[in-house]
């Protein structure tokens, strides 16, 4: 097993990649923080992962709020002793408009969320982390900052935010034997899909108009990411640190 008796919390983990995420990490032998403002969504990824055999908590946090993201580190460590991998995951989308259509409340929000959020979390993980001379931080980003597509530019340059502040937090840490990467992953099948088409769900036409800017001819799927996310967890990924690993068919050639 690749994360034998690691410590991992993973947020936005009650749906998508967050949950396919959780699941293999528990699955390679972590004992897994599962958080979400849904509860109740964290709590059922948490059943799945102890009707595999694995084991995980789960917390309600808002990852936009500095003491929920204090509070999610302490319930780790307190219930573990430790902190070895933490996935910033959890995000919103934005509905595709030209800038001028966009809502400043909406922008507020994306980056609430999917910048905040993450720096919330570094805040209150990495400390831990340099104490204990390791460990990993992994945020998911997005295709959206390397490949922006139109009418998303609140989401792209919310994504674009999070890949520079991991470069930035891999050289912070990286003298204290941490370790920051972050994940693009291109669109994937999971209930935030519709809304990057504009869609209340993801018909085929609009689903062949992703495939089709795919190389490898088909959208992720959760799975593919909480792969991806193993392995960095993993030291089978020791010497990667700062860099944005694209998970994406080949879209950001
Ligand atoms: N689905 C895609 O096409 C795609 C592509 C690239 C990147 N991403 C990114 O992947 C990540 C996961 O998205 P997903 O596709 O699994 O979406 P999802 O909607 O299935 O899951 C997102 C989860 O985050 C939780 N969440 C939202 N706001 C939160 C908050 N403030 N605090 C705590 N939890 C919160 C939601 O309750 C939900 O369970 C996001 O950062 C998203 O931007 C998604």
């Amino acid at each position: 097993m690749k994360l034998e008796d690691r410590i991992a919390i993973v947020t936005g983990a009650g749906s998508g990649i967050g949950a396919a995420s959780a699941l293999a990490f528990a699955r390679e032998g972590a004992s897994v923080l599962v958080v979400d403002v849904n509860e109740a969504a964290a709590k059922a990824t948490v059943e799945q992962i102890e009707l595999a055999g694995g084991r995980a908590i789960a917390a309600h946090a808002d990852v936009t709020r500095a003491a929920d993201n204090q509070a999610i580190v302490e319930r780790a460590s307190a219930a573990w002793g430790r902190l070895d991998v933490f996935l910033a995951n959890a995000g919103v989308p934005q509905w595709p408009a030209d800038v001028e259509n966009v809502e400043e409340e909406a922008f507020d929000r994306i980056m609430a969320v999917n910048v905040k959020g993450v720096w919330l979390g570094a805040k209150y993980a990495l400390p831990v982390m340099k104490r204990q001379g390791r460990g990993v931080f992994l945020v998911t980003a997005s295709t959206a900052a390397i490949r922006p597509r139109p009418g998303l530019q609140t989401y792209c340059a919310s994504k674009g935010a999070v890949v520079t502040l991991a470069k930035a937090l891999a050289l912070e840490v990286a003298r204290h034997g941490v370790r920051v990467v972050s994940i693009a992953p291109v669109a994937t099948d999971t209930p935030m899909l519709p809304a990057f088409m504009g869609k209340r769900a993801a018909d085929a036409e609009a689903r062949a108009r992703f495939v089709a800017t795919v190389p490898l001819g088909r959208l992720n799927r959760p799975e593919d990411l909480a792969a991806a996310a193993v392995f960095l967890a993993s030291d089978d990924a020791s010497m990667i640190t700062g860099t944005c690993v694209e998970v994406d068919g080949g879209r950001c050639i």
